[in-house]
């Protein structure tokens, strides 16, 4: 890998303020003098941290020893991305997918920045690929402790006219991909968390309230957001957990197909308690705490990143 090319190159843990690791960390030293010599233990907190090649040092390894795959990213500005920065800076070792060759010379490059040991494409509309993926990593790694499916499509055509006009075809189509594809994912990443994991997927607010622009994909989103709570049902006695999160809008290439993305953009920085747009760094620090042991106790959660959205009235 030629690290001159990296993105992250110059990036330092000190540059995820929102890591939870650190907050963790500093939380610690208050925990531990409080409590003197009864302290209580929390092994993550006590990793050493190992330098990062390409990424750099300092702070605590929340997922060091992790592997996990992250299944839908298309350029520097997916957030599959953004997680896929924080799950490598937080120490964990990384697969990561693209659609296909188009989108590959986009993504390899990032992949090769972030170390990836497996990067590779897979369209999950065609049968055999989710697959193969899976096979690569039993061969590889033999294991997996945690995926990110960061993946959502419906037809242009559907996405942008009434819900009530989408074909059953079209309707099917973005629930294939965006829906049955995680719990395919589940079912293939179960035989390698043998040791429990976390599988998590991205949502948005449409899929809980009527929001006009989101269109077809508010049902999908509301049919992702029950899958995860039957997920998290069938595979808790595995100490498998399942989360969603359900970011502010982020300008993305998904994004720019939603019409008048903008003004939903604007409009939720303006009416959110925080005012304020929502960054890749904001839902990649929430996504690496989530796949943490830190987490061992949420599942079946929607964790909101959006500066308060979803509490106006
Ligand atoms: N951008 C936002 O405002 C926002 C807000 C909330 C939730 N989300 C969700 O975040 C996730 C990631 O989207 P994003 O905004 O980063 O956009 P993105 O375009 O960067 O990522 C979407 C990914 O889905 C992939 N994809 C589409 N069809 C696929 C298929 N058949 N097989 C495999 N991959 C396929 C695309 O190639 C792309 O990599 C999606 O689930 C999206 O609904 C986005």
């Amino acid at each position: 890998m030629n690290r001159s090319h990296s993105p992250n190159r110059n990036i330092q843990r000190s540059d995820f303020p929102g890591n939870p690791a650190r907050r963790l960390a500093n939380r610690r030293t208050d925990v531990a003098s409080g409590f003197g010599d009864f302290a209580p233990d929390f092994p993550m907190l006590n990793k050493k941290t190992e330098t990062i090649p390409g990424i750099g040092a300092g702070g605590e390894a929340m997922l060091t020893g992790k592997k996990g795959l992250v299944v839908g990213v298309a350029n520097d500005r997916s957030i599959g991305y953004g997680c896929a920065r924080h799950f490598r800076a937080a120490g964990a070792e990384l697969a990561m997918t693209y659609l296909n060759s188009r989108t590959g010379k986009f993504v390899l490059p990032l992949a090769s920045a972030l170390e990836c040991q497996i990067a590779r494409s897979c369209d999950v509309a065609v049968p055999g690929q989710l697959e193969s993926v899976f096979e690569e990593i039993a061969r590889k790694w033999g294991r997996l402790d945690f995926a990110l499916h960061s993946i959502g499509y419906a037809r242009a055509d559907d996405l942008h006219g009434r819900v009530i006009d989408c074909s059953a075809e079209g309707f099917a189509h973005a629930m294939l991909v965006s829906v049955h594809s995680f719990l395919r994912l589940a079912k293939l990443a179960e035989p390698l968390m043998t040791s429990g994991g976390c599988l998590l997927a991205l949502t948005y607010y449409g899929g809980q309230k009527a929001v006009q622009q989101y269109g077809v994909m508010g049902p999908v989103k509301g049919a992702l957001e029950t899958a995860v709570a039957y997920m998290a049902l069938e595979l808790g006695g595995k100490g498998i957990r399942v989360n969603a999160i359900s970011p502010g809008p982020v300008a993305t290439r998904s994004a720019s197909g939603i019409s008048h993305f903008d003004q939903l953009l604007d409009h939720s920085a303006k009416r959110a308690p925080e005012h304020r747009q929502i960054s890749l760094d904001d839902v990649g620090a929430l996504a690496a705490f989530l796949v943490s042991d830190a987490a061992s106790a949420m599942t079946g959660n929607i964790s909101y990143v959006d500066g308060g959205y979803h509490v106006m009235g």
